[in-house]
This record gives structure tokens, C-alpha cells and sequence, in this order.
């Protein structure tokens, strides 16, 4: 353990880091400021300190921003961030499975903060109660893709394995996945791909399907043309093991839930409103869609599963090693890796909806 201020082997760790702090909530330009705040410590032999390279940016973290979601007490200023990528900087006396200048890349436990990764130091936990999600990265892995994977990965593998009792044990399965493009999307297509003697199938716009063919969709339906939509209903019912859904709403539910066998199961990461948190929630809100959540659980024709908290030691155990082996990768654009300081940028392009796989904030 050392004090802020001094040298851990070549490593000086400053007393004072830049952070992206939300200062209110609301909009970007108006609540995300690129300040100067105290280094975090390590304080207990439990403690990790990390020298960020690279920060994942979700949607819920602008929801939160916006706040647009119910959460009481979200108070500013706060450093929102879950996913990261770096180097192990200082450690307590109880950390053995890391070492000084070891590359990691993991999740802390809040993305809405707030000690989040949007920072050039962040402090994680082996501690059972406070730690987050903590991986050696492997080389094969770049920063900024590493720090892509936590909580969209996490979701994408949830959403799928969650859903899978009732994929036949033998014979083609069929997977459908709608938002295929995002940053869950790209994954979920990657990940179905693993099962054995799976078709997977993206639901995403023209202008992105040759991306998600080359994630290995075996087609891809273009949802702006009502054609092809309609054509998918028609042709495809009663013919799918599982519908993955990225983006959320009853309008989508409504269209596509005849393809489900009648073992399918409907698999969202979003619920009944579309790009849920993009506009503001009361509580009411959300009691009516858990009202809608429940009645589908219970009354709806097919299976209906939602993925709600994304766990971090799936993150450890079972979605690591699939990184690892070079099975699925971070989908990158180099126009959307931004600078920690223009975050603002980052944020204003994950509320647009219009993200093509991962957002990241180089640090
Ligand atoms: N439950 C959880 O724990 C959990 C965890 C992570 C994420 N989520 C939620 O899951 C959702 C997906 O997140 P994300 O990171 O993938 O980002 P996202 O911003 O929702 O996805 C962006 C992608 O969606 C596509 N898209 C937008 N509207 C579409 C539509 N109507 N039909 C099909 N595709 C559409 C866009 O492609 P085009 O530009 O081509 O339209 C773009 O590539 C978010 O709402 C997020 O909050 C939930």
C-alpha cells in the first residue's frame, strides 16, 4: 500500500486526477464537465488501484445523466462509468491474484457512479461485498476493446444462456436478434454464433448489414423496409427458438412474437418501452411496466425473460475466456473512440440510438 503523492515501482500516482464529473443532471454539454478531482487511495488490503487507459460509455449512464431514470438520491456531483480498461497501479497487502503493472479490464459495480471509470485512476475491491468484475487482459485484446465488453457483454451472454432451456438439444436452433448492430446487439450475434448448429439471424438497418454478416449472422432483415418485415412474419412463423431483443417496446413484441415455436422464448434486454430511459420515467411508469412485464411472464403465449443486473462474475468466469479465445470481439469505429475530456461528444452519439457497436473514452 502506498500514499497518493508517492512511487509505486516506476508508477507516481498524483495526488489530484482529471475526471469526467456530471455536475447536474441534464443535458450533456450542461452536465458532464471535465474536471480536476482528488486520486483514489488504496485504503484497505482489499483495494485495487488502476491508471485507466480506456472507459466503456452505456446507454444507462446517459439515462441516468439525463435523469431520466427513477433513481432517488442521485446526487452530483458524481463520476459515472462501469467498464474500464488498465494498469494495476498499487494493490493492498490481501490482493495476491494481481500484481503491480498486470493490464486489466473489468466493471465496477455502479455504472451511474459515483466513482466511476470515466477517470484517470479508479479504485475496485477484491472484497466479496464491494468488488466489481477484475480480468488480466490478454494481449490479443486492445485497451479500448477491452474496456467495451462489461455490461453489454455481460448482457448479451444473460439474455442468451439465461434463455437457453428451452433451445432443442438436437437439431438447428434459430435465433433471431433485434438491434443487432449496438453495442449488445454485436455481441449477442457473436455469442449465439457458439452454440452448436445455430442460425442467427440480425434485425438491423441496411446501412449496417454487412457489419453484422461479418459478425456471422447467417441473414440479416432490414427493419426500415415494412417489406421485409412483413415478409420475415409471414414466411418465418412458428419457426424460431429464441428472439433476443436489444431495443425494447410492444411495438416490436407484437410484430415478431409469432415466430416464436411454441417452446420460443422472447429474450429482451430493454422491456416493453422502447429504448427504455431515453425519456423520462416517473415511478409510475415504471410500476405500469412492470405491470406489462408481469402480465407477459404470466399470460403471454411464449416464455418471456428479462435481463435486469448484469452479473459480474459471468464477466469473470464463462464471458472472459470467450474474449480470450478470440470467439467474440469489440465491435470498434475509431469515430467513436473519443478523449476522456470529450465526453460530451460520446454521450450526445449514445443517446442518438445510432451507435454501430461500441462507444469508448480513451483516456
Ligand atoms: N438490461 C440490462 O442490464 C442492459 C444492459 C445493457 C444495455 N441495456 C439496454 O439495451 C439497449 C441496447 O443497448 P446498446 O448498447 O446496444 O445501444 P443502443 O444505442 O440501444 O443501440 C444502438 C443500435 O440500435 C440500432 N437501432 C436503433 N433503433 C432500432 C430499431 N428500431 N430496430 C433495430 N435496430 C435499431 C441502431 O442501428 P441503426 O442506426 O441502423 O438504426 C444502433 O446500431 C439499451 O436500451 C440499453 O439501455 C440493458
Amino acid at each position: 500500500m502506498s500514499a497518493a503523492g508517492t512511487t509505486t515501482t516506476n508508477h507516481v500516482i498524483p495526488e489530484m486526477m482529471h475526471a469526467l464529473q456530471v455536475v447536474k443532471l441534464g443535458l450533456a454539454e450542461e452536465s458532464l464537465q471535465y474536471n480536476q478531482v482528488k486520486t483514489p487511495k488504496v485504503t484497505s488490503p482489499h483495494d485495487i488501484l488502476i491508471e485507466v487507459r480506456a472507459a466503456g460509455v452505456n446507454p444507462v449512464e446517459a439515462k441516468a445523466r439525463q435523469g431520466n431514470l427513477p433513481i432517488p438520491f442521485l446526487s452530483t456531483p458524481r463520476i459515472m462509468g462501469s467498464d474500464y480498461s488498465g494498469i494495476v497501479v498499487d494493490k493492498g497487502a490481501k490482493v495476491t491474484e494481481f500484481n503491480i503493472g498486470d493490464a486489466v479490464y473489468g466493471s465496477l459495480l455502479q455504472p451511474i457512479g459515483p466513482n466511476g471509470s470515466y477517470a484517470e485512476y479508479i479504485l475496485t475491491s477484491r472484497s466479496y461485498l464491494y468488488g466489481g468484475a477484475i480480468i488480466k487482459k490478454p494481449d490479443n485484446i486492445s485497451f479500448e476493446e477491452a474496456a467495451g465488453v462489461g455490461i453489454a457483454l455481460v448482457t448479451a451472454y444473460q439474455a442468451i444462456a439465461g434463455s437457453s432451456y428451452n433451445l432443442p438439444k438436437e437439431g438447428t436452433k434459430k435465433i433471431l436478434v433485434i438491434g443487432a448492430s449496438g453495442g449488445v446487439g454485436t455481441y449477442a450475434i457473436q455469442y449465439a454464433k457458439t452454440i452448436p448448429d445455430t442460425q442467427v439471424i440480425g434485425v438491423c438497418s441496411g446501412k449496417n448489414a454487412k457489419l453484422v454478416r461479418s459478425l456471422g449472422a447467417d441473414d440479416v432483415i432490414d427493419y426500415t423496409s415494412k417489406e421485409a418485415m412483413d415478409t420475415l412474419v409471414k414466411d418465418e412463423a412458428r419457426t424460431y427458438d429464441m428472439i433476443v431483443d436489444c431495443i425494447g417496446g410492444d411495438d416490436y413484441y407484437y410484430q415478431v412474437i409469432s415466430l416464436l415455436k411454441k417452446k420460443g422464448v422472447y429474450s429482451t434486454a430493454v422491456g416493453p418501452s422502447i429504448h427504455f430511459g431515453a425519456q423520462k420515467q416517473g415511478l409510475l411508469d415504471v410500476a405500469k411496466i412492470g405491470m406489462t412485464l408481469l402480465s407477459r411472464k404470466l399470460f403471454g403465449s411464449h416464455s418471456y425473460q428479462i435481463t435486469l443486473i448484469p452479473s459480474w462474475k459471468v464477466l469473470e468466469m464463462e464471458v472472459a475466456p470467450l474474449l480470450a479465445s478470440g470467439k467474440i470481439k469489440t465491435v470498434l469505429r475509431e469515430d467513436q473512440i473519443f478523449d476522456l475530456k470529450d465526453g460530451v461528444q460520446a454521450h450526445k452519439k449514445i443517446e442518438s440510438h445510432r451507435t454501430v457497436g461500441k462507444i469508448i473514452l480513451r483516456v
